[in-house]
């Protein structure tokens, strides 16, 4: 089976889908791989270390992905490397079918199978693929390094003999992955954490990495697969109303809350910014799914009355030797799934293959992308 890798187009993205560590494996399963010159230079991984592990470097991108069984990305392909794949072929990208409704229809029209990371069920046997889980670990870690680099005072408390500095407060505000993570990181660099989720079981996960769970009295807001379910407005306005004073008291607030697929419930509202000390520091990972914080905008950071809100977009980007290996490893593993004895064979029985899989043969299998078509949206 011959895998293609393109470089990364869309701004400010550095990762790349397949590393040259990964080659290894890949070949062993009967995967060969073609890359274009300069795919994971943003990664710092030279055509020659692609070379060294056994791929092949071919410059003409026209010939790349006609020749491709599987083109291998990190963000959705363009509509004209969509058009370039052979008839047939199959994509395996993080696609956001939902964001990318243009790209699901050339999919169909021509034939292509097209699987959304993005869309992998949260089962056990599916964890070494887990992309979302994977950067997320990456965001988390990046987010409390962004809030430590900008906080005006120190992480961990210090006793100088010039004065105790007390260690920073940090909030955090949904504890999935990427929060957990903010969590850990936090704890590792001193400070005292707290943290809330709408889900029960967080509880538990929080408290074991040293931090405080906040308790608020509001119902746990469980939806299927372990995730948190969209949560109504009045619930919302409530949880508003109890986190403020955390808020408020908080040097450092990281907000983590998305809904898969949906926009983000605001947690932290202008108001609530206005209470918080100057110098204080929000990190919104929500900021490109329309933000946890009213006032954060993706890619920016903004002053509001000295507090500064920075609204992240692909923060697992800025990281993006260990964003790619990771993403790698979860590309392989995955993969391993698509092929036998050397051909492209997707086991449609898989529930994994099934659960990814947006568009196969002509047919459009992803339910929520054929209503979205359905229902003339583009
Ligand atoms: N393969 C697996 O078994 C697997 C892999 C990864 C994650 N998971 C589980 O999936 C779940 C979601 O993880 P994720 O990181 O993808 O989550 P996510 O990115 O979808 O959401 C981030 C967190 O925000 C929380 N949240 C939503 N609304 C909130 C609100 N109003 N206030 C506070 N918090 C709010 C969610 O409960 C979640 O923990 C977790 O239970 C995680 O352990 C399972």
């Amino acid at each position: 089976m011959q895998v293609a890798v393109l470089r990364e187009v869309a701004p400010l993205e550095r990762r790349v889908a397949v590393v040259p560590d990964v080659l290894a494996k890949l070949k062993a399963s009967g995967i060969d791989v073609a890359i274009e010159p300069g795919a994971g230079a943003s990664a710092f991984a030279s055509d020659d270390a692609y070379a060294a592990k056994g791929a092949t470097v071919v410059a003409d991108r026209s010939r790349l992905l006609a020749e491709a069984d599987v083109l291998c990305k990190v963000q959705a392909p363009t509509l004209e490397e969509a058009e370039n794949l052979r008839e047939g072929s199959a994509v395996v990208s993080c696609l956001q079918p939902l964001a990318n409704l243009d790209l699901v229809r050339t999919y169909q029209r021509r034939g292509i199978s097209a699987f959304s990371l993005d869309l992998l069920p949260r089962i056990s046997r599916a964890q070494s693929m887990d992309a979302l889980s994977s950067q997320a670990t990456v965001t988390g870690y990046r987010a409390v390094l962004i809030a430590a680099e900008s906080l005006p005072r120190f992480f961990p408390m210090f006793m100088t003999a010039a004065g105790t500095v007390p260690p920073a407060k940090v909030l955090v505000l949904g504890a999935g992955v990427a929060g957990l993570q903010a969590i850990a990181t936090a704890r590792r660099l001193g400070a005292v954490v707290r943290a809330y989720d709408v889900r029960t079981a967080a509880r538990e996960e929080v408290r074991s990495l040293g931090a405080s769970f906040v308790e608020l009295e509001l119902e746990a807001q469980e939806g299927q697969g372990g995730y948190a379910r969209e949560q109504s407005e009045e619930f919302l306005a409530r949880q508003r109303e109890l986190i403020a004073k955390e808020v408020a008291a908080a040097d450092v607030v990281i907000t983590t809350a998305a809904i898969p697929g949906r926009r983000a419930p605001v947690l932290v509202t202008a108001p609530m910014v206005a209470e918080m000390r100057p110098g204080s520091v929000i990190v919104d990972l929500a900021a490109e799914s329309g933000g946890n914080c009213e006032l954060s905008e993706p890619g920016e950071v903004l002053d509001a009355g000295g507090v500064s809100v920075h609204g992240v977009a692909n923060l697992a980007s800025s990281m993006p030797i260990h964003a790619s290996f990771l993403y790698s490893r979860n590309i392989a593993e995955f993969l391993g799934l698509l092929v036998k004895d050397g051909a492209f064979a997707p086991d449609f029985a898989d529930e994994i293959v099934a659960g990814t899989c947006v568009t196969h043969a002509g047919e459009l299998r992803h339910a929520a992308s054929r209503d979205a078509l359905q229902g003339g949206a583009s």
